[in-house]
């Protein structure tokens, strides 16, 4: 892929970056530049750029306003001791943005060219990757939207996708501790056939009312259950979760309309070399209700690009409570072992690193 880079003319000042990185929070700040590629069926993809960043111009009548035919990706690229800047696995995000096309009906960005984007952004915008300490980094935003000016109802005939980057600290105000989990019985993420296992907006716009329960709940998050038997525990609104019991197995739920995280495949990895059974399977309210409540289940973390690997306190339902499990040991050690492959702290044996510049 060709791509030309036009610079901005109003950088943003060293000393006003300097402030930024210092507290860079979670989705507040974007670099000085973005990237585009647009796509028809007779172009391909075509006229690939990076131009300062800014808002779009988008017709009121464009697709993607109405039928949210969107879909996107969250990744993030590290400093690392020596100054080079690394992703970690960009090559499974790309993969997974083409399942999620394949899902929206929209047409398909080759791996490479999706690496390709990510990693020019980065290089252009090399300034705002954070250094290390707290564990900062940049936080990618790679999307698709349907651009065509059009209100029939198909998959549209003109797409965008691009990539924003933010630089980004803890996603959880106060750092790592326990999050709070809120059940919801009334409200579900996907259903069998639906987009549970695409990345795409309209997951999260439908999450946002019962995350809204959640908080009203005094709660972090919400956690999700199937929706056919509304039995099974499927993920938390931006995050999948890990249940680890008292002889060592670690139960991940399994499915179909999870979204299946790359961090989530990546601690059945690491913690198969830290010596764990990893399982994964279907697992039913009830059993995390008895298990915390009997000491099988010791320990229970959500895991994610944004949020990392977190454990879970308590669990919180219309009639009830159970408390945090009794450890986080094996999650904080899981944690650490993902973050100093990330940072370049630990050898990277399973080559998940790609280096960017
Ligand atoms: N589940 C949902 C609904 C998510 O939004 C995310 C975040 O990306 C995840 C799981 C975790 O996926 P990943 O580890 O690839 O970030
Ligand atoms: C991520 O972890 O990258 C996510 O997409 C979660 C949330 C910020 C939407």
């Amino acid at each position: 892929m060709q791509i030309s880079t036009t610079l901005s003319s109003d950088l943003t000042s060293d000393e006003r970056l300097a402030e930024i990185l210092a507290n860079p929070g979670f989705g507040l700040h974007f670099t000085d530049h973005m990237f585009l590629v647009e796509w028809t069926p007779e172009t391909g993809w075509a006229n690939a750029r990076i131009e300062p960043y800014g808002p779009l111009s988008l017709d009121p009548a464009t697709a993607v306003l109405h039928y949210a035919q969107e879909i996107f990706e969250g990744m993030k690229a590290y400093e690392h001791a020596d100054g080079s800047v690394w992703s970690f696995r960009p090559e499974e995000n790309a993969a997974r943005m083409v399942r999620s096309s394949q899902r929206l009906a929209l047409p398909e960005l080759p791996v490479d060219d999706f690496v390709q984007a990510v990693d020019a952004l980065v290089e252009v915008d090399r300034r705002w990757v954070p250094d290390a300490t707290g564990e900062k980094s940049l936080y990618l935003r790679p999307f698709m939207i349907a651009t065509e000016k059009f209100l029939g109802v198909r998959p549209s005939q003109h797409v965008t996708f691009l990539v924003i980057a933010s630089p980004a600290g803890s996603y959880f105000k106060g750092g790592i501790k326990p999050v709070s989990l809120w059940l919801t019985e009334n409200y579900t993420r996907a259903g069998r056939g639906g987009m549970g296992a695409a990345k795409t907006g309209g997951n999260y716009a439908s999450s946002l009312v019962a995350q809204q329960q959640a908080t009203s709940q005094g709660c972090d998050q919400v956690v999700f259950l199937d929706g056919q038997e509304g039995t099974y525990v499927e993920e938390l609104g931006g995050m999948n979760m890990y249940f680890v019991f008292d002889d060592g197995t670690i139960v991940t739920p399994q499915t179909g309309t999870i979204l299946e995280g790359i961090t989530r495949a990546s601690v059945i990895e690491l913690a198969g070399k830290l010596g764990h059974h990893v399982v994964e399977r279907r697992i039913s309210i009830d059993e995390w209700r008895d298990g915390v409540t009997s000491g099988r289940i010791t320990e229970i973390f959500a895991c994610g690009t944004a949020a990392v690997i977190t454990p879970v306190g308590s669990l919180k339902w219309d009639g009830g409570e159970v408390p945090a499990p009794a450890s986080t040991v094996l999650t904080m050690q899981v944690r650490q072992a993902l973050v100093d492959v990330q940072f370049g702290r630990a050898e990277d044996t399973f080559g998940w690193m790609h280096r960017i510049c």
